[in-house]
């Protein structure tokens, strides 16, 4: 993907990584649109960048996605880049249906239905591009699981093998599919998250993401270095020590 010149809609932009992302590349020279369901901030976001369009949208509503991509290409034809950022973490207790059951449920219809339908949504458009992109975004937690997270986890694994066979579906179109897997970032994803300091700064994790983006235009998946620890550990070798570093257990499960 190159780094400017496009127009570029980030559903799931309203904080976070989707916000500081819509900035970066807003500076770069491409054309943001920042989409989200709380509206107060969406209103304070085009006041506060009057060169960034903002459209509401509930990612794990249907219709709302279908409007929602409508007034988006309505507005903006030279769409190319779709960013499927919305999603959310919630901590379960799988001993119980009452401990994540309704969790569960959001959490795939947010972080893996929502993506399953933007891309329905924008598939067509963006395959009359001339060079398009699908951004996915997964997590290191695709690759190493986290305890307390089990439906995030899953989620995010879903939505690594997603990008895998998307990408090869449309090989043979103008549309490329990248899958950005942020490590532990410091955002509002999970509460206190923002203070942790063993999550990455947000403002390093996105420039290193915009120098990957620049020095490695076909790459696959953007990797920072924090994330490696956690994306090759069945590759290296070492998948039962990173699963206990993670979480603070004995490497042999106990
Ligand atoms: N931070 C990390 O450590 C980390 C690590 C790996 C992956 N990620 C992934 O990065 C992405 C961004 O998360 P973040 O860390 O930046 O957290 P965040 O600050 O909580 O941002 C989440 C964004 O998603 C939007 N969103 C959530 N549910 C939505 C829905 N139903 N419809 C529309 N928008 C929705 C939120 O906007 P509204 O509330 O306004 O709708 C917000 O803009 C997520 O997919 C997350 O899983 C984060």
């Amino acid at each position: 993907m190159d780094i400017t010149g496009n127009t570029v809609f980030i559903p799931g932009a309203t904080s976070g990584i989707g916000l500081a992302l819509a900035l970066a590349l807003n500076e770069r020279g491409n054309k943001v649109i920042i989409g989200g369901r709380r509206v107060a901030l969406l209103e304070q976001l085009a006041v506060e960048h009057p060169e960034i369009s903002t459209v509401q949208i509930d990612t794990a509503d249907a219709a709302s996605i279908e409007a929602a991509a409508k007034e988006v290409l309505a507005a903006h034809p030279s769409l190319n880049v779709l960013i499927a950022m919305a999603g959310i973490m919630q901590v379960e207790d799988w001993h119980k249906p009452e401990g994540f059951l309704a969790s569960a449920e959001r959490v795939v219809t947010t972080n893996v239905l929502g993506p399953i339908r933007l891309v329905a949504a924008f598939v067509e458009h963006l395959q009359t591009r001339p060079d398009a992109t699908i951004v996915t975004v997964s997590s290191g937690l695709a690759f190493t699981p986290l305890k307390v997270t089990p439906s995030y986890n899953a989620s995010k694994a879903a939505i690594h093998m997603l990008s895998e066979s998307l990408r090869m579906q449309l090989s043979d179109t103008t549309v490329k599919v990248l899958e950005l897997e942020p490590p532990s970032v410091r955002t509002a994803l999970m509460p206190g998250q923002e203070d942790n300091e063993h999550a990455m700064p947000l403002d390093e994790f996105i420039a290193e993401v915009m120098t990957l983006v620049e020095t490695q235009p076909d790459a696959r998946e953007i990797q920072v270095e924090r994330v490696k620890f956690l994306r090759y550990g069945e590759a290296r070798g070492d998948y039962d020590q990173v699963v206990a570093a993670v979480n603070g257990t004995d490497p042999h499960g106990k």
